[in-house]
């Protein structure tokens, strides 16, 4: 006790503070009382301390609230079962076949370019985050679909580096087909966080990990028309400036298609950038115009449609679904090989970029009035101002291009496609089993 008294007696005391003449063994206990005290003081103090910060620190919050940050939560993946799912989804049944990498395979396009190169034998693995931008069980219900003509979707953040390198360990893609994005115009301005880790991080992560694929896949992937931005040259061509978006969305995939750039240059990676123009059809995207007018006019709410400045018409280049799935697959087809290897260019590589429209905009309200018809309801309309939220007057779509190198030529019009879109809505909505939005 007195060797510990001793050794506790060792510990200065502040200096200056506290000075009693007192008996030395007053003064000894007075001074290992007053030591001890502190050092209780100061241990709370510090454990305090560590405790504010864990639990203000974000990185400690299991259920972030931060939107951009939901699909960086953790997925089980792996284990000899997986890989077998994962093997026999890319496996090619087809002489010539390829084998794909389809990011964003839940999502609208990527279930029906899924559906397509499966149907013709190729091989195709899904990925996917299936986070709640919009209803997730809508794209679970895709994931059941493709599920039944036997693609498997891994369900994965493109950010995961871990997970993309061991599925490229499984399976030597020939093609990445990369639909995985954050889309839509005007949540940006509510999320732009997820816009940026999606379509600017996460590009990056699967390029990294493409370039350093051996043998390196060709890439082709999505862009959108947004690039074009407050252009007002019509009909929109590839070689018309991009270096005004409206929004920033469109600023993402505009760095998308320089990063594409840089890979290529770099690295020897083939890439295809496609700009689709506004896609519409059968599964579509609850968040765009055609799919939650159609909601709304069956349910009696009143629509918004945009009117620009001095009752300026707004018109888009509605294309359907199918018209771009043919684009996709001519634009795998005539992907050139990667020239990479070990991570090194060892040649030039193809770099492409095409837009992907229907060539002939047509006036939203004008869009209504085909919905109006095929729903047998009238729409209770509000025309509104464009407001400034990343959407422009119009798009428009030169595709000579396309044309010229893809074979692309769009044969379905508005009035075709929005009542195939109907038909789906209706039969996919009946009953009152799922209710939309
Ligand atoms: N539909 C259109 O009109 C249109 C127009 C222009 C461009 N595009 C582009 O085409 C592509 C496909 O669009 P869509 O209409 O099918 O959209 P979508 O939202 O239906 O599909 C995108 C899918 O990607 C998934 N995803 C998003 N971030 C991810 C991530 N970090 N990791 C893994 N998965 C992720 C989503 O869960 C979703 O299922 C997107 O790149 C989009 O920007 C679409």
């Amino acid at each position: 006790m007195s060797k510990q008294m001793s050794h506790l007696d060792n510990i200065p005391s502040t200096p200056g503070k506290f000075k009693m003449d007192k008996s030395p063994y007053i003064h000894n206990r007075l001074r290992w009382h007053s030591s001890l005290a502190k050092l209780t003081f100061w241990s709370f103090m510090f454990l305090g301390l560590i405790l504010i910060f864990f639990f203000r620190s974000p990185s400690s919050n299991p259920l972030p609230q931060d939107p951009s940050r939901r699909s960086l939560r953790t997925y089980n993946w792996g284990g000899p079962a997986w890989e077998k799912r994962v093997r026999s989804s890319a496996r090619i049944r087809s002489r010539n076949g390829i084998s794909v990498l389809v990011t964003g395979a839940a999502g609208f396009v990527g279930t029906h370019v899924s559906a397509a190169l499966k149907r013709r034998g190729d091989g195709v693995l899904g990925l996917d985050n299936f986070n709640d931008y919009y209803d997730p069980s809508l794209k679970r219900a895709r994931q059941a679909l493709l599920e039944r003509s036997g693609v498997f979707i891994v369900e994965g953040d493109i950010n995961d580096s871990a997970l993309l390198r061991k599925l490229f360990e499984v399976v030597a893609f020939t093609h990445v087909m990369h639909l995985a994005a954050q889309a839509g115009v005007r949540y940006a301005m509510e999320n732009p966080g997820s816009y940026v880790h999606s379509n600017i991080a996460g590009f990056v992560n699967l390029l990294e990990v493409c370039k350093s694929a051996n043998p390196q896949p060709a890439i082709v992937w999505a862009s959108s028309s947004s690039v074009y931005g407050l252009n007002t040259k019509v009909p929109f061509s590839e070689r018309d400036r991009t270096d005004q978006p409206a929004s920033l969305y469109a600023a993402t995939k505009k760095a998308g298609e320089e990063i594409a750039h840089t890979y290529n240059h770099i690295y020897g990676l083939s890439l295809t950038g496609l700009r689709f123009f506004t896609v519409y059809g059968p599964w579509g995207r609850p968040d765009m115009a055609y799919f939650f007018f159609t909601r709304d006019i069956l349910k009696g709410k009143s629509i918004s449609i945009f009117e620009a400045a001095n009752h300026g018409t707004v018109a888009r280049d509605f294309t359907y679904i199918d018209d771009i799935v043919k684009g996709c697959l001519a634009a795998l087809d005539t992907a050139e090989k990667s020239t990479g290897s070990g991570g090194k260019k060892k040649g030039p590589a193809q770099l492409r970029l095409f837009n992907l429209g229907n060539t002939s905009p047509v006036p939203v309200s004008d869009l209504v009035s085909i919905l109006e018809r095929l729903l047998k309801v009238n729409a209770k309309r509000n025309i509104m101002k464009l407001p400034r939220n990343g959407d422009v007057q119009f798009t428009h779509a030169n595709i000579s291009l396309a044309q010229r190198e893809l074979g692309y030529k769009p044969s379905t019009d508005l009035q075709t496609g929005l009542k195939k879109f109907v038909r789906w809505y209706l039969s996919y909505y009946s009953g009152g089993k799922k209710a939309a939005g």
